[in-house]
């Protein structure tokens, strides 16, 4: 059992990490430890006490508490805040005890008491050993006769070994250019990275990584994520007396939530770890617990599949899905998507959204024979929904103007001509869940893409039970439930999520979806910058990625078909347009990437030289037997004379011989990873090379 516990002290251990907390002499959780795995239980620092009692701010201020309410003179960032009926508006905690359990994975709950009021509070650890991984949550009980409202109550809160000169990380973007890594100084103050969108949106990602001049591959890195599609707020304090710390949790920006008698409200995991190995390291503990752990289908290889979406828009009927389908079966594909535009009166993004069944015009006999074709030339059918979303020219819309989110007095906002369904109601869920399963149930569906285009607006939800203000948490329960019941009823269908591209990427939704659709931005060159930032927290089998024709008259087909290798390969390219040689030439890459994809989809990630920082990028994916790899090289554009530089494989057995495709002789994994190895490149030139372990 990887706990250590006593009366007043308790220690996590993973693989190569530790956590240790304990109750101070004033019985307050404080936080002790966390970083590389000790000897001795008894090599943890033990809670402190502070001794500065004189400070006109009283002691609270010192002490690094694990899951700090408001009260009295705690001044620092709380991450509970409740109002009890009489007003009263703190929170003062009190130990009771605490529970291990074994299986199916080590969990610890510590329980609080309110001194005066019936709230109780559990915090909860699960430990993914194996993985370095921590995972946290807290339940709030209500055990009393009122109401109480909850004003905030985040997941977790981390504090960081003393100190102050700590650097975070976190993504930030736009629509079609998610993403970006954005590494800064923490100073005293509190930095905030949030979503206010109903999504995680393509602003911010609920991901951070805290480093002390960590880099890719070596150093300290603390790093964390909410399994959570919400809105979501990650704040990052230095104290004036340098101490840094960090929380995550559901965005408190216009939450509430009214605690009836009786009821608990569970927050959303928070899932952290640490890491002596740098950014990387990181990334592939995240990545090994997202495959194994989090995923539907986690043993399942990726089908390269094809969207019509750039290549037939909203016109889609059997037609022209019919042709589309015939070439991609012969390049090789082995999954037929039908984008937007299949639905009753779909045949633009300003009307149709809610309909979900197929338009009489375009299909006068249903997708029936659609599919039909599809699946006699070898592949597998999919389709896209947008389940939360209404069209106001819509049936749904105009039987149930009530059912989206607005407030009454307001005019409602529309966004790309849509109006958001309200996941909280109950009406709204089971609609769904019937129209849906209906839809599952009467077609040989093997895919679906899970699209939401908009952010919220005016968030009213007059008729709500409890207080308003809990649609940001009932909404995604909601939204959790109908495709929950949908994947239960069918656990075959692959789905994938998708929000205008990268817009709900997160945990949260990867126990549901297999797959997140990267970007809208399918111009090669842009992916790759998009691409390294998603591999910070998100495998790469969970990257869909499509060549397309964006950039073609610049980026070359190989170029593109390289870039969407490093993920899960799919083509939106309009092949209509395609010239044979170059089918043919797609027909190859998707015969080299069926080769390789357990490598890519299953394998260790390092990335080499950053395609963020530099026009000239190498990204390696090893076998975890160790047995082969895949070296992926690009160039963008760098004006001449430019010096190549050297790349350091990574990941090899140090004293077993290599081949890498293009060099003549085998060498140990360890010259690999230490010397030379130049792969010149011209400008928009890309090339993949095979890694083999030699056998004797
Ligand atoms: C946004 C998605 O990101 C696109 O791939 C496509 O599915 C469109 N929506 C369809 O409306």
């Amino acid at each position: 059992m990887p706990i250590h516990t006593s009366a007043n002290f308790w220690v996590i251990e993973t693989r190569y990490t530790a956590y240790a907390f304990g109750l101070n002499e004033a019985r307050l959780l404080t936080h002790c430890y966390w970083g590389a795995r000790l000897p001795f239980v008894k090599d943890y620092p033990a809670p402190f006490n502070p001794t500065h009692w004189s400070s006109p701010d009283g002691l609270h201020h010192f002490v690094p508490e694990e899951y700090p309410g408001y009260a009295n003179t705690k001044y620092i960032d709380p991450i509970l805040k409740v109002t009890f009926a009489d007003e009263v508006r703190d929170v003062v905690l009190e130990f009771q005890d605490f529970k291990t359990t074994a299986s199916p994975q080590p969990t610890l709950a510590l329980h609080f008491k309110d001194s005066t009021y019936p709230l109780q509070l559990t915090l909860h650890y699960r430990i993914h050993e194996e993985y370095d991984l921590i995972e946290r949550w807290v339940t709030l009980e209500n055990l009393g006769t009122d109401s109480i409202l909850i004003e905030r109550a985040f997941s977790a809160k981390w504090t960081l070994p003393h100190g102050d000169n700590y650097s975070l990380t976190h993504l930030y973007g736009r629509h079609m250019d998610e993403f970006h890594m954005q590494r800064e100084a923490l100073t005293p103050g509190l930095k905030i990275i949030e979503s206010r969108r109903i999504i995680p949106s393509h602003r911010a990602a609920p991901w951070f990584a805290i480093d002390r001049d960590a880099s890719e591959d070596h150093g300290e890195v603390w790093f964390g994520t909410l399994a959570w599609s919400g809105n979501f707020k990650i704040t990052a304090e230095v104290t004036e007396f340098a101490s840094t710390r960090i929380s995550i949790g559901v965005n408190d920006w216009d939450f509430a939530w009214k605690l009836m008698p009786g009821q608990s409200f569970v927050t959303p995991s928070a899932i952290s770890g640490y890491t002596q190995n740098g950014f990387g390291a990181a990334s592939r503990s995240f990545h090994d617990y997202v495959r194994d752990e989090l995923i539907p289908h986690s043993k399942v290889l990726h089908k390269i599949l094809y969207n019509s979406w750039e290549a037939t828009l909203f016109n889609v009927d059997e037609v022209s899905q019919s042709n589309l389908a015939e070439i991609a079966a012969n390049m090789g594909i082995e999954l037929f998507v039908m984008d937007d535009g299949w639905f009753h009166n779909r045949n633009w993004d300003n009307a149709g959204l809610g309909d979900w069944f197929p338009d009489k015009v375009k299909f006068p006999n249903g997708l029936d024979g659609l599919i039909k074709k599809v699946n006699d030339l070898g592949m597998d059918f999919g389709l896209w929904v947008e389940p939360e979303m209404v069209n106001p020219d819509s049936d749904l819309y105009r039987a149930h103007p009530d059912w989206v989110i607005h407030f009454p007095t307001r005019a409602r906002t529309e966004s790309r001509n849509q109006l958001i369904l309200n996941m909280a109601r109950i009406d709204v869920q089971n609609y769904l869940i019937e129209t849906l399963d209906k839809l599952l149930s009467e077609n040989n569906i093997a895919f679906i893409k899970w699209d939401m285009n908009r952010g919220v607006s005016e968030p009213g939800w007059a008729d709500a039970p409890g207080d308003q203000r809990e649609i940001w948490v009932r909404y995604v329960q909601g939204l959790y439930h109908v495709w929950g019941t949908l994947r239960q009823r069918h656990p075959n269908v692959i789905w994938q999520s998708c929000a205008s591209g990268g817009g709900r990427a997160d945990f949260g939704i990867l126990k549901l979806a297999d797959q997140i659709w990267t970007s809208d931005n399918t111009e090669a060159t842009a992916r790759l910058s998009i691409q390294e930032g998603y591999s910070q927290f998100l495998p790469a089998n969970t990257m869909e990625a499509w060549v397309t024709d964006w950039g073609k008259d610049l980026v070359p087909l190989e170029f593109r078909f390289h870039v969407s290798m490093c993920g899960s390969l799919g083509v939106g390219g309009n092949l209509l347009e395609w010239e044979q040689a170059d089918r043919e030439s797609a027909a190859g890459y998707i015969r080299l990437y069926k080769e390789l994809r357990h490598i890519i989809q299953f394998g260790d990630q390092f990335r080499l030289i950053s395609s963020q920082k530099n026009d000239y990028s190498a990204l390696q994916y090893v076998s975890k037997d160790k047995s082969e790899g895949v070296l992926f090289v690009f160039r963008t554009h760098i004006p001449d004379p430019f010096n190549t530089p050297i790349i350091y494989l990574r990941g090899l057995e140090p004293n077993t011989l290599y081949t890498v495709s293009g060099f003549d002789q085998p060498r140990s994994g360890s010259a690999w990873m230490n010397s030379d190895l130049k792969v010149d490149l011209q400008n928009m030139q890309s090339k993949v090379l095979r890694i083999q372990r030699l056998t004797s």
